[in-house]
């Protein structure tokens, strides 16, 4: 008897179950995922053939810049802004901002903004801190949010592309934001086979503004950002 109750029970939950798939009918919209793929530490020599791989598949990204590598690089830095993707403040040469003093920290930006204000007209609105280390001290500091991400591809670790592209192929899913170095080139590679693959799989790329945007979000200044979720306050509550 409390086999057959059992039973029942199961065969209720799963007629339930298929009856909420179809009251929930997914549009073609919800099947898009959105992620911003950023490139850290450069420009740098292999810079170029990424932004080759990037207009050949008309995908745009962020690049966290040092400002010492712009004043080595001026034109890769000036075609970076021209293909339209966004630029961001990742030092001036790449110290652990924690550990330095107040104008230490505001040279390390404030040189980085103006490098790249003369070489491109544009200066960058958002910052990623080198290694990805703060403090309050340091946040009290930058004047612009603060991008960090929500998935390390290690792809300085591996240097090899194959191993980039399997250790996180089933790992990114929507709203991520990824990180990878444009000073390697099995980045370059690797970031390049995961993009033909997850376009193939109804992933769009995105700058981290326009990826905000996408989600709703008004990015604040000196508040860090690590992936962009949709809000859930745009569900309005239906309690009775
Ligand atoms: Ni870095």
């Amino acid at each position: 008897m409390k086999k057959i109750f059992l039973l029942l029970i199961a065969f209720l939950l799963l007629f339930n179950n298929e009856d909420d798939t179809l009251i929930v009918s997914k549009s073609d919209d919800d099947d898009i995922k959105y992620i911003a793929f950023t490139f850290d530490d450069g420009p740098s020599r292999y810079t170029d053939e990424l932004l080759d791989g990037l207009k050949e598949r008309d995908v745009k990204a962020t690049f966290f810049l040092l400002g010492c590598l712009c004043e080595r690089y001026p034109e890769t830095l000036k075609r970076i802004v021209r293909e339209g993707h966004q630029i961001g403040n990742h030092g001036y040469d790449h110290r652990l901002l924690t550990r330095l003093k107040k104008d230490e920290i505001e040279f390390q930006i404030n040189k980085t903004n103006e490098i790249i204000k003369n070489i491109t007209g544009v200066e960058p609105e958002i910052l990623r801190p080198a290694y990805g280390s703060y403090n309050n001290r340091v946040l009290k500091n930058i004047k612009t949010p603060i991008v960090l991400w929500s998935i390390d591809t290690m792809d300085w670790r591996y240097r090899n592309s194959k191993r980039i592209y399997r250790n996180n192929i089933n790992k990114i899913k929507d709203g991520d934001i990824i990180l990878f170095h444009d000073k390697f080139k099995s980045s370059i590679k690797g970031a390049l086979m995961l993009i033909d693959e997850l376009m193939s799989e109804d992933f769009e790329f995105l700058t981290i503004s326009d990826l905000a945007k996408v989600k709703d979000i008004d990015l604040e200044n000196s508040k860090e950002y690590f992936r962009f979720a949709s809000s859930m306050l745009n569900i309005s509550p239906s309690c009775p």
